[in-house]
């Protein structure tokens, strides 16, 4: 078949653009590990040498990353005076590491990607699996701090409302357990809001247990939380009021066995909360950046990581919410509904 010129060009154009924000994606990590988007933050506009002598870096590099960020966007720039200028939304998004919308760590994940991907290659001809802990280190990191702004975002003011009559519960003072809890920001966030309940965080991968536990130190709750290393079918059984299982089920290879025990550690009346990757039930309902995402986490992570577990179950990120609650309900869960959505992420009830 002949190759359609114009197509062709577009295609080219595209992946010239994605191999551009890649080499941005470089940039941004040395922006945030070097303080220079914070640096620039409320500010106003900055020249190179304010910006360098501000951060401790030296002019010359800093001059050309700033070159960079204006180039993609990131950074706005004023000829006349030849400043730097960080807007309040390249703000939110690149130096308030608070703000829901921070993003640089995202880009860890990618940089833990590359770097494992003799590992991955290695598990395409083999087809065996790679667990969670043999990854790059900037993996873990980067999935807590993705994630960590969209639970602090979300998570107390809206996922836990949407389901029946739990707040109440915890208000009161409940037990909660945080299944696959890595580095415990889920479990964390719940306890600083719900001072009279108690919560355990269990996770396979010990490192992040123990930043896990640093976590909980850092924001005093340690008397209230207690984190252990633990198998989703495999932790102490104390009657929890919820569980929940942050963005890991279709991590692991047996999710059914996973939530038939925790529904076999379930007080009567408790609650399974399940968030997951948001997905549409068919490919070609996930054919946008998100699914795009998700789909190439799930390739070297979440499928790697479920194969490594030798179960019944290789789900990956983007399952969609059908054969996710079909699952629930074959692990003996009564009554499972979607209590909602967000662009990333999916939340599911489920109740005996
Ligand atoms: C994508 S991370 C999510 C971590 C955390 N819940 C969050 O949202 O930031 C998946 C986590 O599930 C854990 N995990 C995977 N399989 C597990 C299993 N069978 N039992 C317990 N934890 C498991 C991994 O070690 C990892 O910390």
């Amino acid at each position: 078949m002949a190759v359609n010129q114009e197509k062709l060009d577009a295609l080219v154009g595209r992946l010239i653009t994605e191999i551009s924000a890649g080499y941005g994606g470089v940039m941004v990590a040395l922006g945030d590990k070097l303080g220079l988007y914070k640096a620039m933050a409320g500010v106003g506009p900055l020249s190179s040498q304010e910006l360098a002598r501000r951060s401790g870096c030296a002019e010359r590099y800093v001059r050309e990353w700033l070159n960079s960020q204006v180039a993609g966007g990131y950074v706005d720039y004023h000829k006349l005076s030849r400043t730097y200028e960080l807007s309040p939304e390249q703000e939110a998004v690149l130096a308030d590491e608070l703000s829901p919308v921070f993003l640089p760590y995202a880009w860890q994940i990618v940089a833990s990607m590359w770097a494992d991907e003799a590992k991955t290659l290695a598990a395409f001809q083999s087809g065996k699996g790679v667990s969670w802990g043999e990854h790059d280190e900037r993996l873990f990191c980067g999935i807590a701090a993705f994630y960590r702004n969209a639970y602090s975002a979300s998570l107390i003011e809206t996922w836990l409302p949407m389901l029946d009559g739990v707040t109440a519960k915890l208000e009161k003072g409940a037990t909660v357990a945080d299944v696959g809890c890595g580095h415990g920001h889920s479990t964390v966030l719940m306890a600083k809001a719900f001072p009279e309940s108690r919560f355990w965080g269990f996770d396979t991968h010990g490192e992040s247990i123990d930043i896990a536990r640093r976590v909980a130190k850092a924001a005093g709750v340690e008397d209230r939380v207690q984190f252990e290393i633990a198998k989703a079918d495999g932790y102490e059984r104390r009657g929890y009021d919820l569980v929940c299982f942050f963005d890991c089920l279709h991590d692991m290879g047996r999710p059914i066995e996973a939530a038939r025990y925790a529904s076999s550690a379930m007080a009567e009346g408790g609650t399974l909360m399940l968030i997951e990757p948001f997905a549409g039930d068919r490919v070609e309902e996930n054919i946008n950046p998100i699914g795009r995402l998700y789909y190439a986490g799930s390739t070297t992570m979440c499928c790697a990581h479920a194969i490594s577990e030798n179960g019944t179950h290789v789900l990956g990120a983007q399952v969609g919410p059908k054969q996710l609650e079909a699952l629930l309900e074959t692990a003996g869960f009564g009554s499972v509904r979607r209590a909602g959505s967000t662009p990333f992420n999916l939340i599911i009830e489920a109740r005996q």
